[in-house]
């Protein structure tokens, strides 16, 4: 465990550096990551290579003992280039207008002169400092599909589009059959009229779900996905051939993604390691406990691995407008939560406070001055402690028993269409999480088609498509003995976004052994339920249920479905597999979830406290129980088993005492 800061030495001047790597070190940062937005200075006009700035740079990071992340600088194409090019370089959006130069990402990443451009520089850079003492890994680009850039809907990515879908389908007809285009007078002749779906005449309110074919719109987002991972995967294999030090890119958290839309499952199976960038409290708002850590444990999912936090919030943080400045001891919280969920480096944005451009509010470790203020104090206290814990401990995991499935295909068909008011994929996910979490249980994301044999719970929210592998996976892991929870809107929809005739659940009928004789989205209205989880409410949906031959858990207990199952279990064999037909509020979710932990053995005896979040992590031989405190109050917490103190090796009682954004690690004995 160690810590770092996102450093830009070409930002100041050099008589600066030495005073800067001093108080580094001596607050203990261990990395820097560098050079991710420098294209113009590598090459400030066509062809005119330079690295003697970075020469320098990274030979004085070697001189000073300090490790460096290094970017490539592919999020920036420069001004010339940007001229030279124009709409050949030149993302368009939505609408067909195009990207501009300023910012950054305004590249199209199917983009045949951009990817050239990029080639040329990437080896260089790679060949130079492919093997440079100061190097220990790589970032490309820079969050990438970040601002809604993964979807372009230029004339270069309509051409590739076209070929993609003639690779997928062959023949025109299968592509007419596949997307219904029969509907409303689509049916093409060939594959070169097919469109990219920009905003079409007729859209309801939300731009988003404009009417364009479902089809067509889920293919376009799987193929934009490929894009985006295609353009990073090309400079993952330049490095690749002249370094050995591992690669990642910087992702973001679940929200933007899925604004942004890249499989990020897919995306980590071409880097080393997996890295994100934490912003809580920001301009854009204010992320609640339980959806950081989701973040956290989300980003570990994609590999089931360590991983870092690229970018963590260092100081008050926005472009025009600022949001709050971290409380004291919140920076020592989140990075605490950071490596309890599993990272193993955080690295702070950014060191300093820049005094230019964009980003002139976005505030560092250090203010403006470059002065030592309170931000920098606390993070000497991280590093110090960190020093401590790594001494003891490997990376740290929480080993999970319960898997959240997350798929992009259903991810993207969601948003195609949102079955009613309020219904989010990714908030729906959260709720799973959350219920667990505030059980102080641990759980992990998979995709549909992943091993899941380590799990005893697999939860399935509104999984609205499989394959036919992902059905299986799923039936094989029932037939085991796992179990299973499905829930409404799950296994409806074909591969290609279209309605299944047979009857809800569709895919999961044979499963879940139940038929949905109705559903009733709750637009503007709510249903009362009441079943193992006590009483509750369903906001969303609800599906009024056959049950057959299954138990019945639950019912909806008002509306004209009243007695309705709306919750089921159907026994297979050794599996167990539960469909809920309805969301249900938090409150009913947190005691469902203590229904199936207690059926399924594990261990929840831990009584929730708000903003209280209890992770248990392991090195894979020591463990740790990580106690952090979200309030701006005082907490007591009790412990299950006593314990020492890992930072002064004080035993502990069988309770903590947390102060305000306090945290305690307690080492199991
Ligand atoms: C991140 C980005 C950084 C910096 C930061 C502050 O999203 O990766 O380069 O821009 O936000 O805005």
């Amino acid at each position: 465990m160690r810590i770092g800061a996102d450093y830009y030495p070409e930002h100041w001047k050099k008589e600066r550096w030495t005073q800067d790597l001093e108080m580094m070190h001596a607050a203990g940062l261990k990395v820097v990551r560098i050079g991710e937005f420098d294209w113009s200075l590598y090459e400030p006009s066509e062809g005119d290579y330079r690295f003697d700035w970075m020469d320098e740079i990274l030979d004085f990071m070697a001189d000073h003992d300090m490790k460096v992340v290094l970017g490539t600088p592919s999020a920036t194409p420069p001004k010339w280039m940007c001229d030279k090019y124009g709409d050949e370089l030149y993302q368009q959006d939505i609408r067909g207008n195009s990207k501009v130069f300023g910012t950054r990402k305004h590249y199209c990443f199917n983009s045949e002169v951009y990817r050239k451009e990029n080639e040329v520089l990437v080896t260089k850079i790679a060949e130079r400092y492919g093997k440079h003492p100061a190097v220990e890994g790589w970032q490309i680009d820079n969050e990438i599909g970040w601002a809604n850039t993964t979807r372009c809907y230029c004339e270069k990515c309509r051409k590739k589009f076209t070929a993609y879908l003639e690779k997928k389908y062959k023949t025109i007809d299968a592509l007419n059959e596949a997307y219904g285009t029969v509907f409303w007078s689509e049916t093409y002749n060939d594959f070169s009229q097919v469109i990219v779906p920009r905003v079409g005449v007729c859209y309801d309110s939300d731009p988003k779900t404009q009417g364009q074919n479902p089809g067509l719109r889920l293919d376009f987002d799987r193929f934009s996905s490929d894009s985006a991972i295609e353009f990073m995967k090309h400079q993952a294999d330049i490095i690749r051939t002249y370094s050995s030090y591992p690669i990642t890119t910087n992702m973001l958290d679940a929200d933007v993604n899925s604004n942004t839309g890249i499989d990020y499952f897919k995306m980590s199976r071409e880097l080393d390691y997996v890295t994100w960038d934490n912003y809580i409290e920001f301009q854009w708002g204010k992320a609640s406990d339980h959806v950081v850590s989701a973040n956290h444990a989300l980003i570990r999912s994609y590999k089931h691995q360590p991983f870092w936090v690229m970018e963590e919030q260092a100081g008050p943080c926005g472009w025009s407008t600022l949001g709050p400045a971290p409380t004291p001891g919140k920076l020592r919280l989140w990075t605490y939560q950071s490596v309890a969920n599993g990272a193993d480096t955080v690295v702070f944005f950014r060191w300093r406070s820049c005094l230019f451009g964009t980003e002139e509010y976005w505030h560092g470790i250090l203010e403006h001055d470059g002065k030592p203020g309170r931000r920098y104090a606390e993070v000497s206290k991280i590093g110090a402690e960190m020093k401590v814990l790594s001494e003891k401990f490997g990376a740290l995991m929480p080993k999970a028993k319960v898997a959240v499935l997350k798929s992009f295909d259903s991810e993207w068909s969601h948003s195609v269409h949102s079955h009613v008011e309020g219904f989010r994929y990714d908030t729906l996910l959260m709720d799973y999480y959350r219920a667990f979490y505030d059980l102080g249980v641990s759980v992990e994301f998979a995709a549909p088609e992943e091993d899941l044999s380590d799990y005893s719970i697999v939860l399935a929210p509104a999984l609205i498509m499989v394959s036919a592998e992902q059905k299986k996976n799923l039936e094989q892991y029932a037939a085991n003995g796992g179990t299973l929870l499905v829930s409404f809107r799950s296994g409806v929809k074909n591969m290609e976004n279209a309605m299944l005739e047979a009857t809800v659940p569709g895919d999961f009928a044979e499963l879940t052994g139940i038929e949905v004789e109705e559903y009733d989205p709750q637009f503007q209205k709510q249903t009362p339920a009441a079943g193992v989880f006590g009483a509750g409410t369903a906001d969303l949906w609800c599906d009024i249920i056959d049950p057959k031959d299954t138990e019945v858990l639950g019912v909806y207990t008002g509306d004209y479905y009243a007695g309705k199952p709306c919750l089921t279990r159907n026994r297979r064999g050794e599996g167990t597999v539960y469909y809920l037909g309805c969301d249900l509020d938090h409150a009913a979710m947190d005691r469902l979830a203590e229904y199936l932990c207690k059926e399924e053995g594990i261990s929840c005896s831990y009584t929730h406290q708000e903003g209280v979040e209890q992770v248990l992590a392991t090195d894979g031989e020591k463990g740790a129980l990580f106690v952090m405190n979200h309030n701006a109050h005082t907490v007591v917490v009790p412990l299950e088993k006593s314990g020492i103190d890992a930072m002064t090796g004080k035993p502990f009682g069988r309770q903590v005492t947390l102060e305000p954004y306090g945290v305690a690690v307690v080492e199991e004995q």
